[in-house]
């Protein structure tokens, strides 16, 4: 079904993105691709469909809930929920291997002492069979163990030919930071991946993928109704999606609209939280400069003034530099304008 909330696993469920999915399948014998995209535009569903069209065996890894200082524990086991999803495909080759248990069937993997794992020692092993291991908002394993899950990577990359790694990332800018190809002291210096960037639908192909999936359940669709889900989410799929299921329970647009906006709310607050551990006035300016941006804020001296004007406090242009970076390298805005139109609403209701 189109509108399943989900994401999509099969080519049917999926509509479009079939250049991205043939480049994907095309370049999955390098040892590195990275596929980028704002939130809900498609990189988990694009992914799961590739992967599954491949029938090459893998191993999804989702990142997504590791908290920013994450530690071996947390990481381990998420490993351990990934690998004991495939432990059909991998009991023979990880049993014996040093931190590695399998108990009925799970796969455990031990984090503490002399016989804890070693992620390159895992690779080596899992390379005795073609396997690709996707990490999924790859991004937030920045943090005090990047430098060794790299550093794994990078041999991987050298010595285990099998082995493939996809990563994804909603936080565009982080994800390279993270992979830091281009940065001299990072353990993936100089190596290449192959990059597949997902876009937002045009106009056009918003309002097919809704007249089809509103087709789906036996619908036809409204040309206002369609008309104006695509005005309200630009071309995102994800929102597409959501503002379609919320239409179907009975939605009116103008409430779709405010449920959209209190779902990116909590986003935003929950990106504030990270602000917060440096300090409550960081996460203020945080919420001033989002509230100012919402409001049309769109030059660095126009963003200086309002936030000043909004604290009642000079600000030094390197503060501001250092938000606009960080909204940037999270994607939530480029130039000055948001990249999606409803984080662009919550901003502007931000409660500071
Ligand atoms: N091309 C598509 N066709 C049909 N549905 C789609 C498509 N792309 C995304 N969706 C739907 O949009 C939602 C978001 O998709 P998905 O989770 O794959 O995106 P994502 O980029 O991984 O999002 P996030 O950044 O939140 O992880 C899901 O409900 C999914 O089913
Ligand atoms: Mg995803």
């Amino acid at each position: 079904m189109l509108f399943d909330e989900r994401p999509k696993k099969t080519r049917d469920e999926l509509f479009d993105r079939e250049k991205e999915i043939e480049e994907i399948k095309n370049n999955i014998n390098r040892p590195l691709l990275a596929i980028s995209g704002i939130r809900r535009i498609g990189k988990t569903s694009t992914l799961l469909v590739a992967l599954n069209e491949l029938k090459t065996d893998y191993v999804l890894i989702d990142c997504r809930r590791l908290k920013e200082n994450y530690g071996r524990q947390d990481l381990y086991s998420i490993f351990s929920a990934s690998f004991s999803s495939i432990i059909d495909k991998v009991r023979d080759i990880l049993s014996g291997v040093r931190g590695v248990s399998i108990v009925g069937n799970s796969i455990e993997f031990k984090w503490k002492g002399r016989q804890s794992l070693s992620l390159a020692d895992l690779f080596d092993h899992l390379n005795k069979k073609r396997l690709i291991i996707a990490i999924d908002e790859a991004q937030k394993l920045r943090g005090p163990l990047s430098t060794e899950i790299k550093d794994a990577i990078a041999h991987a990359y050298d010595y285990d030919e099998n082995l493939t790694f996809i990563f994804t990332g909603s936080e565009i800018g982080l994800l390279y930071d993270f992979l830091g190809v281009e940065d001299k002291n990072s353990p993936l210096y100089g190596r290449y991946y192959y990059s597949v960037t997902l876009e937002r639908f045009s106009r056009e192909m918003s309002k097919e993928f809704l007249t089809k999936g509103f087709q789906e359940v036996g619908l036809r669709a409204n040309n206002s109704v369609v008309d104006k889900l695509v005005d309200l989410f630009d071309g995102i799929p994800g929102w597409l999606t959501f503002g379609a299921n919320r239409f179907l329970e009975g939605g009116k647009i103008d409430d779709i609209m405010e449920i959209a906006i209190s779902v990116a709310l909590d986003e935003l607050e929950k990106l504030i939280d990270t602000k917060r551990r440096v300090s409550e006035i960081s996460a203020r300016r945080y919420k001033y400069a989002l509230k100012c941006l919402g409001s049309g804020m769109n030059t660095w001296s126009k963003l200086l003034d309002c936030i000043q004007r909004s604290e009642g406090t000079t600000i030094s242009s390197s503060v501001l530099d250092n938000i606009l970076l960080s909204l940037e390298k999270t994607s939530i805005i480029k130039d000055y304008e948001f990249l999606d139109p409803i984080y662009r609403e919550a901003s502007k209701r931000m409660r500071v």
